[in-house]
Parts: C-alpha cells; structure tokens; sequence
C-alpha cells in the first residue's frame, strides 16, 4: 500500500490490485468536498492505475456529480440514450436498462463485451465514475484491461505497423435491438461515426494506448475487410490478455472511476444467468479529441461531439 499524506494531516491510501491495473483508494470521504491535495492524489493515481476503486461511500445523486465535476466538465448521461429524470448527468446502468428520455422503453441491447466509453464520438468521455447501487449477492463483476501495457507488449515491429492505422467506430445496436417508435428513431437520429487513430497519444502522460475498443470499432481504414477482420482479432485477443486486467467486486457503495483514454471495461453478463437485480449509475466527464502518434487527429463522420451537459438544451 502507498500512502500519501497530504500537508494538512489527511492521508490518502492507494493499494495496488495488480502488476498493470487498479488501486483501491481509501482515507477519503467522496461526498464531501475535497481538498485541492485530494483531488491531485486521487487524479495521480488514475493516471498511474487507470482505474480506481473506493469502498463504502453512499453518494446520493447530487453527490456523485458534485464528485465527478471536482475532476473535469460532466457530459449528458449517455449522448444516445439519455439520462435519469431530473438528473441530466446521470445515466442509469440497470439488469434491464432503460432510457427514461425515450418512454421508459427497454434498451433490449445485449451487453456489447470489452469497449471505451463511447468511442464512437469524436471525443469521447475521458473518464467514467460508476457507483454501485443494488448489487447482486454474487456475479455481476466488472473487469478493465489497461491500452498501455497492451501497446507495450506488442513486438516492435508490429508497434510500428499499428502506429500508422485508423479505425472507424460506429454506435449502432444490432439489428432487431433497437426498440420501436420514438425510441428506435432517436437512436437513428442521435447516431455516432467517429475515425480515431488505432494508438493514441494519452494528453496528460504522453503514453501510447491501443486504441482498440472491440464494441465499437468495426473496421481498419483503408485495408481491405479481411485483413481488417484478421488485425482486429488479433489486437482484441491481445488487449483482453488477463494479464493486462483487473476484476472488481462490487458491493452497495462501491464507486469506480476510470481513464477510458488507457483503458477498456467488460461490463458483465453473468448477472442474466442470476434472478438478482443489479443497478448502478455513472456519470462521464468530457474528452477530448484523440491524437495518433503522427499528430492526425480523430474525425467526425457522423454526430456532433459530446458535449457538456451544462450546454445542452434537453428536451
Ligand atoms: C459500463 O459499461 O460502463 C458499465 C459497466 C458495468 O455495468 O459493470
């Protein structure tokens, strides 16, 4: 365990869960407001551990958003399928989602496996603060992998080979998932295109990440569709090596909150295979627009970027 003490007597401890990923943070009161000091040591320990976990603190809505807002600008729950009624930082993570801007109709999606954040804007979310609400007896863990050491790992010369590529990434449920009526049409209307170099350059620690985020990328720009499906493959295989992960356990107030410039995040499906209930609410915090180790930045193909939620007119 690292622990930081901080000039006015408070301490922070920071426990590493495994060699590349994840730190447990404890000595901190999450629905009060922070110090400064608090703040750059949660912050450093999200740069240094992707992800960071905080046990038993019981955040009311305004209190996770008076969290997250300590640490960058909160988007609109989710750009596609809304946010909690009265709360329009807020996006619900249910066993049975829903998205209450659109008639309370189920999201009938299954869960899209290994992915960033909506990667499929333009700039998508920097960060993720989930917090868990009801949480089942057992199952229901949530596992991160870390971009990083994946881009690390890889030979040099393949390094070499990814480092000039582009991906396309798309926000489009399957076929027969969409729902009906004004649900289905906003999905249509709200969709997201966005072409984001395969490895990016981290703003804050000039890191490189495998920028590969296996829900959302659907092809490599400019090779033909085989060699695409072959690459990515091979680079998802490779990013979800259990090496490069942590699996987090959840409890009734548990938060995590995570870098999803370095990482990517396997919601679980156990849960469907269990009766228990599972609900957690997360916010996200704006991004910016990626940078390819050539200096090319991401392009919007379709949809605007995802902006603040202070700035958006919801209807
Ligand atoms: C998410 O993908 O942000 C949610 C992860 C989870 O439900 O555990």
């Amino acid at each position: 365990m690292n622990a930081a003490v901080l000039s006015n007597d408070e301490v922070i401890q920071v426990s590493p869960l495994s060699a590349h990923i994840g730190a447990e943070i404890g000595g901190v009161d999450l629905t009060r407001p922070l110090s400064a000091e608090q703040v750059a040591a949660i912050r450093a320990a999200l740069l240094k551990w992707r992800v960071v976990f905080f046990r038993e603190q019981f955040l009311s809505h305004e209190q996770h958003v008076a969290f997250s807002a300590q640490f960058g600008e909160l988007t609109v729950g989710h750009p596609v399928f809304g946010h909690v009624e009265g709360h329009p930082e807020i996006y619900s993570i249910s066993k049975f989602r829903k998205a209450t801007r659109f008639e309370g109709q189920a999201l009938l999606r299954p869960w899209t496996g290994w992915h960033t954040d909506v990667t499929a804007a333009v700039n998508p979310p920097f960060a993720s603060i989930l917090r868990g609400v009801t949480i089942p007896p057992y199952g229901g863990d949530t596992q991160w992998t870390n971009l990083v050491i994946a881009y690390e790992k890889l030979s040099a010369p393949l390094r070499q080979f990814v480092d000039g590529l582009r991906g396309v990434h798309r926000f489009a449920p399957p076929p027969g998932a969409r729902g009906t009526g004004a649900f289905a049409q906003a999905v249509e209307e709200r969709a997201l295109v966005a072409e984001h170099p395969l490895v990016r350059v981290h703003p804050e620690t000039g890191e490189l990440a495998l920028y590969v985020s296996p829900g959302f990328l659907k092809h490599i720009a400019d090779v033909t569709p085989r060699e695409s499906q072959v690459l990515l493959e091979l680079l998802w295989e490779h990013v979800t090596r259990p090496e490069f992960t942590v699996r987090f356990k959840w409890e009734a107030g548990s938060v995590a909150f995570w870098d999803n410039r370095s990482t990517a995040h396997l919601a679980p499906t156990d849960i469907f295979d269990l009766d228990f209930d599972r609900q957690l609410y997360r916010t996200t915090l704006v991004g910016d627009v990626p940078v390819g180790p050539d200096g090319r930045a991401s392009v919007a193909i379709e949809g605007s970027p995802v902006g603040a939620a202070a700035a958006i007119a919801l209807n």
